[in-house]
């Protein structure tokens, strides 16, 4: 590990799980627990839990389990040190500079490849000021944008030779390499470099912190492709940026407004609404989602409004909703995008359909009804029929007490008949949904939950015991004696008592969130479900004998096999009688261990 396990816990310790997890999702306190809908899989009715004394969480439906550490790795989707220092940063502790050399050097690149973008960025710049770029800026303000405008996004020009960029950058002792990784330049087939933008206008990319970490160039003129954009770099992960959040985080409202391109951004900025940002053209992913939910009270997605949009916007919608974002959806008319609506409007018109944005429902039951033509009677029952399954599926019972009596009102249905679909529908889908199990066996084999492997026999057991030692320190003595570290027959138990017994063989306490600190999320949730799913571990000193019976009935278990064997093969009469006698001995002591269970 790069950090010290002193560190590593001091992160831990200091980011409440339970502060964490609520910037993500809404939890409800029952008892000594916060319940949550899972935020790893999707479900109607909440069985993620987090336990503040423990700080633990645990879903039992799709058996995801962890402590803080865990729950952002999944949450962010980032692996173990990018955690660390995301946790690192929320409490304000100053880690160390890794000092993993591979880690290292891919912080030295992370920082040149934000360096040379920088310098693309100034050089873009001067371009579109210059003679060569006098076109573009036409365009641009053409388009209705002003001078401040291109100043505060930092637009530019990449002229149309095939490695001006490139070429100044190599001048400057940038090696070709770090050209290549930064995705500026691309190598031909010949081996040579060249600009990956040529003859467009550029929109730099900035993070939060206003690092530029890629860029978009839009043709001046009808060519194909309209945008080009930086591959995936080392700084760049497009699925989990959205442009204009650098600014719109700032802004004063506690709405994000999504649209779908650079320059809907650009002159929704400009026209005032500082709120909006854009997910560049690709679906919205839950990584986004989550983002857009630590920023925003509510988010507004303002799509196209031709087919694709709505498409999109309902997918949208979806991943909004998982992430437990208040959502709502702005219609534009004559399917155009917001930069049209604002150049032909103006900007007052466009705050008013932010202010007229319809809710999630209306938005879904819209989309139904213009599927269907509504004059005959058989599209309307459809349409009926859908929009029961509609309101069904929402959760929240006052918002769906509400909505009924509108829609039924809207066409012309007795409340009392649309009322009863609805609830027909309700109760078939709680009967459909299994009770909490807290037995393995029926878990849902979801494919996203990755179980470690374990030793069939002795693995869940030696998790057992584990647990049972790190939740009483005390028993150390005894285990340690009765179960050493050379007893432990599962890989990944080894692993975990490995750590476990070192630190209480130096008399320091190790509490379980602890022990979790360094476990890959998979093995982390294999351990907390066992914890979850072992109720009866609190009458600890039988509980602990049992676990050690068990044990040693399955040790005793192997040796009467290979006994039997050596019985098999033996010659030596004396030999055999000897082993006879050996293994009746031990199937004694297996009965009064079975006796003792
Ligand atoms: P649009 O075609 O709606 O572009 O694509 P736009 O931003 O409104 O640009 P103008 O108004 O025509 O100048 C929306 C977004 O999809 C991505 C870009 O991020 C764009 O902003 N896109 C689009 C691409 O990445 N490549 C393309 O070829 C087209
Ligand atoms: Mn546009």
């Amino acid at each position: 590990m790069y950090y010290p396990d002193e560190l590593i816990e001091e992160v831990r310790m200091r980011n409440d799980i339970i502060d964490v997890a609520s910037s993500y999702i809404k939890l409800e306190r029952k008892g000594r627990r916060y319940f949550a809908l899972c935020p790893f899989h999707n479900e109607k009715s909440p069985s993620f839990s987090i336990e503040p004394s423990k700080q633990l969480f645990y879903c039992f439906g799709c058996n995801k389990g962890g402590s803080v550490i865990q729950f952002i790795m999944g949450i962010e989707n980032l692996d173990f040190l990018e955690a660390l220092r995301f946790l690192a940063d929320r409490a304000g502790i100053v880690l160390p500079e890794p000092d993993d050399t591979k880690e290292k050097e891919k912080s030295i690149l992370r920082k040149q490849i934000l360096d040379i973008n920088k310098e693309a960025a100034r050089f873009f710049f001067s371009a579109l000021a210059g003679k060569d770029g006098a076109r573009a800026q036409a365009y641009l303000i053409k388009r209705g944008l002003i001078e401040k405008t291109l100043r505060q996004f930092g637009l530019g020009f990449a002229p149309r030779g095939w490695n001006d960029l490139t070429k100044i950058l190599s001048k400057k002792g940038v090696k070709n390499e770090l050209l290549l990784a930064s995705g500026l330049s691309l190598q031909t087939k010949t081996g040579e470099l060249v600009d990956r933008f040529r003859n467009r206008i550029m929109f730099p990319i900035f993070d939060i912190r206003g690092n530029i970490i890629g860029f978009g160039g839009r043709v001046i003129d009808d060519t194909q492709p309209k945008y080009m954009n930086s591959p995936d770099t080392l700084v760049y992960n497009k699925s989990r940026e959205l442009y204009g959040l650098n600014y719109a985080r700032q802004s004063k409202s506690k709405r994000l407004l999504i649209v779908e391109g650079y320059m809907d951004v650009i002159s929704l900025h400009q026209a005032g609404i500082d709120y909006a940002v854009a997910s560049l053209g690709t679906a919205l992913t839950q990584s986004q989602a989550w983002i857009l939910k630590k920023y925003a009270e509510e988010v507004i997605i303002a799509y196209d409004s031709d087919s694709a949009g709505q498409a999109a916007t309902l997918r949208g919608l979806d991943v909004l909703e998982k992430a437990g974002c208040n959502v709502r959806v702005l219609l534009i008319p004559d399917g155009k995008d917001p930069d049209d609506y604002i150049s032909n409007n103006g900007p007052e018109k466009f705050k008013n359909l932010v202010n007229g944005a319809i809710s999630l429902l209306d938005y879904k039951i819209r989309v139904e009804k213009n599927m269907y033509n509504l004059d005959t009677i058989d599209d309307k029952l459809k349409l009926l029929n859908s929009i029961a399954d509609i309101l069904a599926a929402h959760d929240n019972s006052i918002e769906r007490e509400l909505y009924t009596k509108n829609y039924a009102q809207e066409y012309g249905i007795s409340l009392e008949s649309l009322n009863n679909e609805v609830q027909k529908r309700r109760n078939r889908q709680i009967s459909r949904q299994k009770p909490y199990s807290y037995n393995k066996n029926m878990s849902p084999g979801r494919t996203f939950l990755e179980i470690p492997q374990i030793d069939t026999r002795f693995g869940e057991l030696e998790h057992i015991l584990l647990v049972m030692l790190c939740n009483e320190n005390r028993l150390f003595d005894k285990v340690s004696k009765k179960y050493g570290l050379d007893a432990y027959i599962d890989k990944s138990a080894k692993k975990i008592a490995e750590k476990l017994y070192k630190r209480l063989e130096q008399n320091k306490t190790c509490v379980f969130a602890e022990l979790l600190n360094v476990l890959e999320p998979k093995e982390a949730s294999y351990l907390v479900r066992v914890a979850e799913t072992n109720s009866g571990l609190e009458n600890t000193d039988k509980a602990l004998q049992q676990i050690l019976n068990k044990l040693e009935i399955l040790k005793l278990e192997d040796m009467q096999k290979q006994t039997i064997e050596r019985i098999k093969n033996e010659e030596d009469g004396m030999i055999r009688q000897k082993l006879g006698l050996e293994f009746s001995k031990r199937a004694e002591r297996i009965a009064e261990l079975k006796r003792m269970a």
